[in-house]
């Protein structure tokens, strides 16, 4: 394993334990609201100051983004930035719900390198390196095989936070639904699209994400032979946190359903 790969995957490990630890008294815990549906718990930040510390001690010139602290050191000067989340699907975690994760991706020089994400519930650790493949355990993955969307099972998720998407995504999601075997929307993007690497869905769009959501992701998808791109079918879907992904064959028709919806302000959104 790649040496900065095994210090990603101490960090998400750590986290991961704070996480379950946390799990069985979720009555205790405090939250607080950063937006309407956007909550943020205790554990959010410890689990993100466990996988900082990790980090820093290996790295300590590396920059860092993540999602509760923001940026910790200068992005421009270091040619290394960690994204992080760390814990993707905090309202499924508060409910009990077990579809949540850490997500821990390394950009060197802007572009993706390393990737973990980890799923403390079923202690499923996914991760890549670029160049080298993407795992499951300890088991190679690869996205599936299925040609035909019908036969497809796709996974998405809804834009809450800002509703000002909504309806455009709405059109999406009426025209998709049918021409599908299923949907589903487990609530964690991270998660979601290390099943996309794993073959378990065989596409997924989503718009209204943020870098630390699908940062690790992404490479687990682009290392098991998928592909993923912003809802246009370019590269800029870090910055605009619109996706598209999937096997090679069903990307390309996911994409060509959701083209006659791109309104102008998810276009403007894209850039
Ligand atoms: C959320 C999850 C969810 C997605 C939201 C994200 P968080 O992350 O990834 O699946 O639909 O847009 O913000 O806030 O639980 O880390
Ligand atoms: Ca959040
Ligand atoms: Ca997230
Ligand atoms: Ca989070």
């Amino acid at each position: 394993m790649h040496p900065m790969l095994t210090i990603a995957v101490k960090a998400a490990r750590r986290a991961g334990s704070i996480i379950n630890q946390a799990s069985r008294n979720l009555d205790i815990l405090t939250v607080s609201r950063k937006s309407h549906s956007d909550f943020v718990s205790e554990v959010d930040s410890a689990a993100e100051e466990a996988i900082i510390k990790v980090l820093m001690d290996a790295y300590p010139t590396h920059s860092i983004l993540a999602e509760e602290s923001g940026n910790r050191g200068d992005a421009k000067k270091s040619e290394y930035q960690w994204i992080i989340d760390p814990l993707d699907g905090t309202t499924n975690f508060l409910h009990g719900f077990p579809k949540y994760a850490v997500s821990i991706a390394l950009l060197h020089r802007g572009v993706l390198s390393q990737a973990v994400v980890y799923d403390p519930v079923s202690n499923e650790l996914f991760t890549a390196s670029r160049g080298r493949g993407a795992y499951l355990n300890d088991q190679r993955i690869r996205v599936s095989k299925r040609g035909l969307l019908a036969d497809s099972l796709i996974g998405t998720g809804i834009p809450f936070r800002d509703l000002s998407f909504l309806e455009a995504y709405l059109a999406m999601f009426k025209d998709i639904i049918p021409k599908t075997a299923g949907i589903r929307r487990p609530g964690s993007a991270a998660l979601d699209l290390a099943y996309v690497a794993a073959g378990r869905y065989d596409g997924f769009w989503e718009i209204g994400l943020s870098p630390w959501d699908i940062a690790a992701g992404c490479l687990l998808i682009l290392e098991a032979g998928g592909l993923v791109s912003d809802l246009e079918g370019n590269e800029n879907y870090l910055k605009s946190g619109q996706i598209v992904a999937g096997n090679p064959k069903i990307f390309v028709q996911l994409l060509q359903i959701i083209a006659p919806h791109l309104t102008p302000q998810l276009i403007a959104a894209n850039k």
